[in-house]
């Protein structure tokens, strides 16, 4: 009996750990994350203003929500597909007394449009970003801007590079393409 409880917690636990490394991996990107000053560089781009909405796209232990909301006083919305960093990065937001404005969803991000977005944070794999979009993207409303850490948004010029050519803004500004994101 004990023998089988046992098995049975090995093998939960070996599962659990197999899609936390590899889940991650095969739907979109590996944990990286993003380093402060290089955040603050970030939203600094991006003109954040108290009360704006920022959603991270992948959000890793949660530290860009919880900058934006701690440090610049955004909302903050996270959406992220490994269980443990969004548990992880929950009881951090807790600890950092921003839990009233951080939220972060277990889930793929390819299911979550960005409706109230006015910031997206990106840092996802080169072939994350390519799946994603435009679909993602058309859900924008307008004025929202578009951060992307290392990968470019395909077709699209951004209007500012910043961080040694490693941060990318993009507005959406007609011209920009055809038709902002659409
Ligand atoms: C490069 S890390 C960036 C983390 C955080 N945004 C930061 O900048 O510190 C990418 C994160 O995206 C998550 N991820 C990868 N594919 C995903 C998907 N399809 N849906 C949700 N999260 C995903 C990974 O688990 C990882 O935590």
């Amino acid at each position: 009996m004990i023998a089988d409880v046992a098995s049975f917690l090995l093998l939960a636990l070996a599962l659990l750990l197999a899609w936390v490394v590899l889940g991650p991996v095969f739907f979109g990107a590996p944990w990286h994350w993003t380093g402060q000053g290089a955040l603050r560089r970030a939203l600094d781009l991006a003109d954040a203003q108290p009360g704006e909405t920022l959603v991270d796209l992948g959000s890793g232990d949660g530290r860009v929500l919880i900058t934006a909301a701690r440090d610049y006083g955004l909302k903050g919305v996270g959406i992220e597909i490994d269980p443990v960093k969004v548990w992880v990065s929950r009881l951090w937001a807790k600890l950092s007394g921003v839990s009233d404005r951080v939220v972060i969803h277990w889930g793929n991000v390819a299911d979550h449009p960005c409706k109230e977005a006015d910031i997206v944070y990106l840092y996802l794999s080169h072939q994350a970003v390519d799946r994603l979009f435009p679909a993602l993207f058309a859900s924008l409303k307008p004025g929202a801007r578009v951060v992307t850490q290392r990968f470019c948004l395909p077709g699209l010029r951004p209007d500012k590079i910043d961080c040694g050519g490693t941060l990318f803004l993009y507005t959406g500004r007609k011209g920009q393409n055809v038709d902002g994101y659409r």
